[in-house]
This record gives C-alpha cells, sequence and structure tokens, in this order.
C-alpha cells in the first residue's frame, strides 16, 4: 500500500489529498480563493500568492488528518510544479521540498496538466489508448493519451482557452468570477438559438482551437446593444445559452471527429469546463450514438484539486519519476512524455 500525499497551488486553489496506489482518496480538501478574486474579475496573482501561504500548512495537515493517518505514514510527496502562476507554484513547490526533506520522502513534480488528464483516475478505470480533452481556464487541448507518460497532441487553441472565453464573457455581462458555472447556470433559462455566434469555422480540418472570434462576437453584440441605449434590453440568459452553445458545438464536434480520425474508442474529458452541464450531456449523447466509450470525472475532480496529482504522483513513483530536491517550478511548463525524463 502506497499513500501519496499531493499538493496544488497552481493557480487560485490551494489543496492536499493522501491517496492510496493512485486510486483510493483518503482525503481531499480545496481551499478555494474565489471571494478573494471575484471582486477584480480574474486572479489577481499577488493575492493568489500571499493566499497560498497563509492556507498551505493548514491545508496539508487537515489532509493528513481527515486521511486518518500521520504524516510520517506517507511514502512520497507529489506536487504541481507547472504550468501556472509563478508565485502560486513556488508556495506549493517549496513546501512540498521541505516536506520531503523533513520527512525523508522522495518527492515527485506533476505536470498539471497530466494531473487533469488523469483525474479520473480515482473514480473509474483508466483504459489505454484514449482521447483527452482537456478544457480549462488556460488550455483547450485534445491529447492521444498512449499511456502514462506517453502523450500526442492533436490539438489546442490559437487564442483563448475555453474557460477564459467563459470567464471573459461573464465579466462582459456583469455576472461575476469564475464566469462558468454563472454561465452555466444562466444558460439554462435561456434561448441557445437566439443568436448565432461564430465556430471557428476556418479550422474545421485540423483539431485546433479558436475561442477569440466568439469571444469578440459577443462583445461587439453587447456593445452595440449598449451603445444604442438598450442595456436592458440586453437578455443576458440568451447572450449565455447561444455563447455556451457555440463553445460546447466546437468542443464536441472536434472531440468526436479526432476519436473517428484515430480510431480510438474511448474519450475522457478534464479540467474545469468539464463540469458544464451542457458540455457533458452533449458529449454523452453524441458518444453514445457513435459507438464511443465517454469517461468524465464527477465535479469535485474537473476543477483543481490535489487528488489528481497524488493520482498521477503515484504511477510516477512506481515508475520511478522522482525529483531532485533542487526542483524549480516552471510557469510555462510543457507537458513531454516520460521517457525522455
Ligand atoms: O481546471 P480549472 O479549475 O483551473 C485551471 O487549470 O484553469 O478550470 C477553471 C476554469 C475557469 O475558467 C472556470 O470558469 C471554468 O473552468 N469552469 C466552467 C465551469 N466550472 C468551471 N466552465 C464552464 N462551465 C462550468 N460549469
Ligand atoms: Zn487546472
Amino acid at each position: 500500500m502506497t499513500l501519496v500525499l499531493g499538493i496544488e497551488t497552481s493557480c487560485d486553489e490551494t489543496a492536499a489529498a493522501v491517496v492510496v496506489d493512485g486510486k483510493k482518496v483518503l482525503s481531499s480538501i480545496v481551499s478555494s480563493q474565489t471571494e478573494i478574486h471575484s471582486k477584480y474579475g480574474g486572479v489577481v496573482p499577488e493575492l493568489a500568492c500571499r493566499r497560498h501561504i497563509e492556507t498551505i500548512s493548514p491545508i496539508v495537515s487537515e489532509a493528513v488528518d481527515k486521511a486518518g493517518v500521520k504524516l510520517t505514514d506517507v511514502n512520497a510527496i507529489a506536487v504541481t510544479s507547472g504550468p501556472g502562476l509563478i508565485g502560486a507554484l513556488i508556495v506549493g513547490v517549496s513546501f512540498a521540498k521541505s516536506l520531503a526533506y523533513s520527512i525523508n520522502r522522495p518527492l515527485v513534480s506533476v505536470n498539471h496538466l497530466e494531473a487533469h488528464i488523469f483525474s479520473i483516475g480515482p473514480e473509474q478505470e483508466v483504459s489505454f489508448p484514449f482521447i483527452s480533452l482537456l478544457v480549462s481556464g488556460g488550455h483547450t487541448n485534445l491529447y492521444l493519451v498512449r499511456d502514462y507518460g506517453c502523450y500526442e497532441m492533436l490539438g489546442r487553441t490559437y487564442d483563448d482557452a475555453a474557460g477564459e472565453a467563459f470567464d471573459k464573457v461573464a465579466k462582459l455581462l456583469n455576472l461575476g468570477y469564475p464566469g462558468g458555472p454563472i454561465i452555466d447556470k444562466l444558460a439554462k433559462e435561456g434561448n441557445s438559438k437566439a443568436f448565432n455566434f461564430p465556430r471557428a469555422l476556418h479550422l474545421k480540418e485540423s483539431f485546433d482551437f479558436s475561442f477569440s472570434g466568439l469571444k469578440t462576437a459577443v462583445m461587439e453584440h453587447v456593445r452595440e446593444t449598449r451603445i444604442m441605449g438598450l442595456e436592458k434590453k440586453i437578455n443576458q440568459a440568451d447572450v449565455a445559452a447561444s455563447f455556451q452553445q457555440a463553445v460546447v458545438d466546437v468542443l464536441v464536434s472536434k472531440t468526436i471527429a479526432s476519436a473517428k480520425s484515430k480510431g480510438v474508442r474511448d474519450i475522457v474529458v478534464a479540467g474545469g469546463v468539464a463540469a458544464n452541464e451542457q458540455l457533458r450531456r452533449e458529449l454523452k449523447e453524441t458518444a453514445i450514438k457513435e459507438g464511443l466509450q465517454l469517461r468524465i470525472p464527477s465535479l469535485q475532480y474537473c476543477t483543481d484539486n490535489a487528488a489528481m496529482v497524488a493520482g498521477i504522483g503515484y504511477h510516477k513513483l512506481i515508475k520511478g519519476k522522482i525529483a531532485d530536491l533542487d526542483l524549480n517550478p516552471q510557469a510555462d511548463l510543457s507537458l513531454v512524455n516520460w521517457e525522455g525524463i
């Protein structure tokens, strides 16, 4: 039995978790900073960093206590070392390094994208190969995943990530932060056919994405309505529903097309936007129709958490991928195959 303590501080969530053999979650504690950043309409790096410093120690203690174990029962410490906000990453990595040194346990460096890709691990079977749609606030990527540590990137966004588009559109409509969950809820009351927002059709032949044209179209619509003095006439629910429909259409069609083109039956969706109800529903319906197998984590493992860090950390550990204690975080860390590391 191998216990891994996971630590995650790449953005605005301070999280710690204890996971057995990469599967059984004994505890998963997430301290969200939403209330700190919401008044600014986005994450303020300096504030995020300070908050991580305040909360990291109590959150790790809570995770260990809740797991019903002692710190010295932990066999390894896995920490997110990038990509993310550099100041925020430094807090988690420094903490993990000192802990690993003080209890004399191996340290495992985890790529945040990789943690998301395998975030179904604690809940469902992982079977290879699979298509991974990773949709978060910072990324919208499609991968062909052949094994742990073996990835082929099929597509990525040229500009905004899907989550970023949700956040920006919500800000534009003065709805609050983070925008994803708010638009998700509001869209239920709107007509998704009210506006025909663009769907980056010029990228039809590839598995790449682009959401900035869509964001601009929504912005233009709102701006024009405001200029005409018709602010009160903006039907926010219709705008939210039509915007969300455009995002979902693109994500569903590219994901399904990539699976078919690669002859892969399994699709796994991950990242904060994977919490979107319409995306989950439409992907499921289309996957069934196409005879594909779809796996999506439960909501708690879609957004940032440390169970996913401990989960993939375990698989790196058993393959001997241990980090040195001079590990440095990297804001733009890219996803690389384990062969080379
Ligand atoms: O994975 P995550 O927690 O952090 C990153 O690694 O970026 O994703 C956060 C993103 C935010 O942009 C947020 O608005 C979006 O995920 N999000 C959603 C939903 N819940 C979170 N987007 C659409 N619908 C949701 N229900
Ligand atoms: Zn994330």
